[in-house]
């Protein structure tokens, strides 16, 4: 009797074991209502994506689910009112809410972490609770929602992987507090008075942000692509830590009337100032020494950049005011150099237009040699205190031995994880890869001077 009890009981616990582990492993679950939901109440983890039927109940509320090992999609729902889970703390994969017209009440207080979240087209719930410190996020998508804020979002992750804020309207603060963007940061189509704050932010690998009215970037290192900055109304926008832009530093359209952009050592690309109506000078840029190009377009009165060595490709100034072609030199120009000024205040008109590897002058020589000592200098070694070295042979002023201590800082050592190593290795596009040395070939003898080179291939090292 007692036996047959055992087996009974044990009968029954198999059969809700299978149950239940079938409930959990199931490749794609959708709930619709409150029986759906019960189903998964007695999984602590789910493997498989979640989605929130199109024709859900306009609350669904989730209990008991702690990890999705998956995917959450809540998408195209003109019903949902109500999202919530007391438990939900991990969800692996994406995160989707998209499409959600009338979601007001989205109350996940012990979420954590997801890798992906992505909001398309929702509008700002009146109720958001998820504002515990401590949200990892990999990757963070938000496009055409209504927003006004996302900053109570503390996404304290680290790192991050993409940061994609595009086309919201009423947005009118971001800030977050990533440490390192690995891949893309774009933000963009945000209110005209958006404020952005990346307090934290020392390393991306391409960052564009347009339309705003302030980016404050107080620690913002080296950005291994591009960067550009576009649109933005404030006349200060501040980056004074930035060091190295692996691409093209574009700043357009701005209010910008001062950069601060001190620390600046070196653009690999080109740096495009153009329409920007306010900027007269370049006193920000006091530390810039190495440029792929230079395009300065606007009411430029004074182009002086005193640690300037070298512009690897073209350099093109067109003021709209009284300026002295001189203040760079054509020597330092490897590409073609033109200016024209409202009102050139040139002392040698020649200056207006030198021909690239022509007219080498005593300076442009004796620069060259010491470029073949460099070279001879970086052949045997190539490290950077021979770098330093040869600054000091150009005589730069003492002070530039401090900005190469910023090089320093290992930029290449971003993003430890094999993952990305290996993803970076095989697309060839990567973070790590060092195809070249820095300072690089354009200062050996005997090399063409570069054409200005939209997309430098080139990587930061410090070998
Ligand atoms: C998976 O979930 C769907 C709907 O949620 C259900 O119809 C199906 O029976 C489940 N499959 C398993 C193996 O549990
Ligand atoms: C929601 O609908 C849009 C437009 O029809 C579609 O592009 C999108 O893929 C749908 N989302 C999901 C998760 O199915
Ligand atoms: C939001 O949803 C949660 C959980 O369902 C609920 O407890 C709370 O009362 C809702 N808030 C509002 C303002 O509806
Ligand atoms: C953006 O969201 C609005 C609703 O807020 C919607 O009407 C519009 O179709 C969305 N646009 C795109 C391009 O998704
Ligand atoms: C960001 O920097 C501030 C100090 O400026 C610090 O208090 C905070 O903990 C940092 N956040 C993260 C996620 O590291
Ligand atoms: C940044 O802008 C440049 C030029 O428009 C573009 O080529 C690049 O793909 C953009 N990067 C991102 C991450 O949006
Ligand atoms: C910078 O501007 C140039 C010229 O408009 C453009 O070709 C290039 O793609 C831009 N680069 C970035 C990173 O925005
Ligand atoms: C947003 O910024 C881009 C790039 O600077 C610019 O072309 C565009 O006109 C701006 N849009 C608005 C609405 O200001
Ligand atoms: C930038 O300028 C605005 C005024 O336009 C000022 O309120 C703000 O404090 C400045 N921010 C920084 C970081 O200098
Ligand atoms: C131009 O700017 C440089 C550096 O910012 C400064 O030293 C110099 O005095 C300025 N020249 C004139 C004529 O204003
Ligand atoms: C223009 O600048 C050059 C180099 O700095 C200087 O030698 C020259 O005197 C300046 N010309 C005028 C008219 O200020
Ligand atoms: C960002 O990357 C730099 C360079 O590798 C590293 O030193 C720093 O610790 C990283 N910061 C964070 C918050 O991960």
């Amino acid at each position: 009797m007692l036996a047959r009890e055992l087996v009974f009981s044990a009968v029954v616990l198999g059969i809700q074991f299978l149950l239940c582990t079938a409930q959990c492993n199931n490749a794609t679950t959708t709930l619709r209502d409150a029986a759906d939901i019960t189903q998964l109440a007695s999984c602590k983890t789910f493997t498989g994506t979640i989605v929130v039927a199109t024709d859900s109940a306009a609350v669904m509320d989730i209990p008991g689910l702690e990890t999705v090992q998956g995917d959450f999609i809540a998408a195209n729902n003109s019903l949902l009112t109500t999202l919530s889970s007391s438990t939900f703390s991990v969800i692996t994969g994406t995160v989707l809410f998209q499409n959600l017209p009338f979601l007001t009440n989205l109350t996940l207080p012990n979420w954590i972490s997801s890798g992906t979240l992505h909001f398309d087209t929702v509008p700002e719930p009146t109720v958001h609770d998820f504002q515990q410190n401590g949200q990892q996020v990999n990757n963070l998508i938000v496009r055409n929602t209504t927003f006004a804020f996302l900053a109570g979002l503390a996404l304290q992750g680290a790192q991050m992987d993409t940061l994609k804020i595009v086309d919201n309207p009423f947005l009118q603060i971001i800030n977050l507090q990533m440490g390192n963007i690995s891949q893309s940061a774009t933000i963009k189509g945000s209110s005209a008075d958006l404020v952005v704050m990346l307090p934290n932010l020392t390393y991306a690998y391409e960052l564009n942000i347009s339309n705003g009215s302030q980016v404050v970037l107080p620690r913002l290192q080296a950005v291994n692509g591009g960067m550009s900055i576009g649109s933005i109304k404030s006349p200060n926008i501040s980056a004074p830590a930035l060091t190295f832009v692996g691409g093209d530093l574009n700043i357009t359209d701005s209010g910008l009337s001062e950069l601060n952009m001190n620390e600046l050592v070196n653009v690999q690309g080109s740096m495009n100032l153009v329409e920007n109506a306010q900027l007269a000078d370049l006193s920000g840029l006091s530390s810039l020494s190495v440029v792929g190009g230079l395009n300065l377009v606007g009411p430029f009165s004074n182009t002086t950049l005193p640690s300037l060595r070298r512009v690897q490709g073209n350099a093109i100034i067109e003021s709209t005011q009284a300026l002295n072609c001189s203040d760079i030199s054509s020597t330092l120009v490897q590409g073609s150099y033109v200016c024209h000024a409202a009102v050139s205040i040139s002392a040698n008109p020649s200056n207006a237009a030198v021909p690239p590897d022509h007219g080498l002058t005593g300076g442009a020589i004796g620069g060259i040699v010491v470029g073949i000592i460099a070279a001879l200098a970086l052949l045997a070694a190539g490290t950077m205190i021979l770098y330093r070295r040869q600054r000091g042979g150009v005589q730069e002023p003492p002070q530039q031995q401090e900005q190469s201590k910023v090089f320093e800082n290992p930029v290449h050592e971003v993003g430890t994880e094999q993952r990305r190593r290996d993803a970076a290795e095989k697309d060839g596009n990567a973070i790590f890869e060092m195809r070249d040395r820095w300072p690089d070939r354009g200062e050996l003898p005997g090399s063409q001077a570069r054409p200005n080179r939209v997309r430098p291939e080139k990587r930061y090292e410090l070998s």
